[in-house]
């Protein structure tokens, strides 16, 4: 049935030129040709980004240094799938390039959770799998998956332990052990959200309802998301010479803990106090797993964290729904006014090239204290 569909092919997308060349892996450019909306926010993706990025390029010729040509094997996994599924290690293949690509997610058909590391099984062929009940298409076959409802789509690159035992990413079971979890709030639904856009271009099919997820998947790199995560406030008392202030940090909206995914990652409090013609006062507090070698050394680098990390030293991180207040005591006599500044930002990687892609700031409260 699938090929008569697919012999019909010139003549239903006469004059779109659409999916000509699909083939059992293609290239996320031929999909875009139908599945416009998708492909666009996919494109401004971190999935799309995965395997081109300065960022993780410069990381994966750091780790070749480390271990060697083995180490690819390892990053690729994750960051260029197809490659790793075709044996395209040299990465002669344009695909292998787009990194978390559309041939990638949509070949999946199921996924075991009984191993060390969650584990797909793919089938590349002209049968796609998706969220869709009773979906035809004059391109391909489609195959209603349930694995693609649920956050066990992302279990096998969002989940890891390496060769040392250590649970590098954890997102996944953050989740699984949190409300969200036991509730049954996919991961969807808060990364792929269902915004208008048609499932395909209309010359090729009307769909019915005009909504598509959103294959953007925002997570830290995106300010709106990290405000939906984390809430801060702040209170000043004076007591005597003393200014007390106390600063909630509450993890309210991420669906596992925060910071998640790779331990380089951080969530940093400054909080300061200034007054005229005094001693100013600065603290910091910093969110983050703590990750050491086998020698006990600390790791501060994902290339690093992914091969090398052995154990976790400190998890200072907050958990899925957890209010935290942090208190400050400063010598600040009475009667002078005080600036106090309670600044949260949070930190990517010491890989980025530039500064201002190294952190981002994600709440600023700025009081005067009389
Ligand atoms: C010629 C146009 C065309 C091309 C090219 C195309 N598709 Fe589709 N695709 C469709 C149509 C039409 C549907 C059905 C939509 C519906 O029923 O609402 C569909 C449905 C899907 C579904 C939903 C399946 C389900 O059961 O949930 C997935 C996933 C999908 N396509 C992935 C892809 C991928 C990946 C590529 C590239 C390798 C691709 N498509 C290329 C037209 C196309
Ligand atoms: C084939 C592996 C793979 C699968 C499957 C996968 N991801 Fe990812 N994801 C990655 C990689 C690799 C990155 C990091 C890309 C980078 O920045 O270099 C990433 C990044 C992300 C980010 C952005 C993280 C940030 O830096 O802020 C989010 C959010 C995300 N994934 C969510 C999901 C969700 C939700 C699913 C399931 C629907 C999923 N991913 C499935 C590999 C995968
Ligand atoms: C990280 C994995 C991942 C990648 C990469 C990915 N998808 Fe999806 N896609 C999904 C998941 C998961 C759903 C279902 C979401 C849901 O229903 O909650 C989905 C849904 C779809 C659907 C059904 C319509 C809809 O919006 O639900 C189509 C069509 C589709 N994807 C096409 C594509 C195309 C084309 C690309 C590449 C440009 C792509 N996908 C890349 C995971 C992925
Ligand atoms: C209740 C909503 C919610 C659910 C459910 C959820 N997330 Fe998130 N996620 C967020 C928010 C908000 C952020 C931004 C805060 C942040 O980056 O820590 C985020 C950030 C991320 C990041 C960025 C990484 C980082 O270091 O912070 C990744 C990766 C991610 N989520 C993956 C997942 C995966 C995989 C699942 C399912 C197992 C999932 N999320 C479930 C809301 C959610
Ligand atoms: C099991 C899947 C997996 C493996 C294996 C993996 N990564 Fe990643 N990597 C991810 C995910 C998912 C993220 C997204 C960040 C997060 O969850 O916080 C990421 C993020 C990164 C980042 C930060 C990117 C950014 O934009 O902030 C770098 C750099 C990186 N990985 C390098 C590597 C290197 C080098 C290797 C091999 C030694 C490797 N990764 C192996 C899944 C993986």
């Amino acid at each position: 049935m699938r090929r008569t569909t697919l012999t019909l092919l010139p003549c239903l997308l006469a004059g779109t030129a659409a999916g000509a060349d699909l083939a059992p892996i293609s290239s996320s450019e031929v999909c875009g040709n139908c599945h416009r909306a998708i492909h666009t926010a996919w494109k401004a993706s971190a999935h799309a980004r995965a395997m081109e990025s300065r960022l993780f390029q410069d990381a994966l010729e750091l780790a070749e240094g480390v271990s060697g040509p083995s180490a690819k094997k390892v990053c690729l996994g994750c960051h260029a799938p197809l490659a790793l599924r075709t044996g395209d290690l040299a990465l002669k293949q344009k695909v292998s390039w787009e990194g978390v690509t559309c041939d990638y997610c949509h070949s999946v058909r199921s996924v075991s959770t009984g191993k060390a590391n969650p584990e797909a099984t793919l089938e590349f062929s002209l049968v796609k799998s998706g969220p869709l009940q009773g979906a035809s298409s004059p391109a391909h076959g489609a195959v209603f998956s349930d694995v693609h409802v649920s956050s066990l789509v992302c279990a096998p690159c969002h989940e890891y332990r390496n060769p040392q035992g250590l649970q590098v990413l954890t997102t996944y079971s953050e989740w699984q052990e949190s409300r969200y979890g036991k509730e049954k709030a996919w991961c969807q639904s808060c990364h792929m959200g269902r915004v208008a856009g048609a499932v395909v271009d209309p010359r090729v099919k009307a769909s019915a309802g005009a909504m598509v997820n959103l294959h953007e998947m925002p997570g830290s790199r995106s300010v709106k998301q990290l405000a939906k995560a984390i809430q801060t406030r702040m209170r000043a008392d004076r007591k005597g010479d003393k200014l007390e202030v106390a600063v909630e940090v509450a993890n309210v909206g991420a669906g596992h803990y925060v910071p998640t995914g790779s331990p380089i990652r951080q969530l940093i409090l400054d909080v300061t106090a200034d007054h005229y013609g005094g001693k100013g006062y600065r603290e910091t507090r910093v969110y983050r797993r703590a990750i050491l070698d086998r020698d006990g050394k600390a790791i501060t680098h994902e290339h690093r964290a992914f091969l090398e990390g052995a154990r976790v030293e400190s998890d200072t991180r907050l958990a899925p729904g957890e209010r935290r207040t942090e208190n400050f005591s400063f010598a600040i006599p009475g009667g002078a006014p005080v600036q106090l500044k309670a600044r949260l930002s949070y930190y990517y990687s010491p890989m980025a090239a530039a500064e201002s892609e190294q952190r981002v700031v994600v709440g600023d409260i700025s009081r005067l204290v009389k």
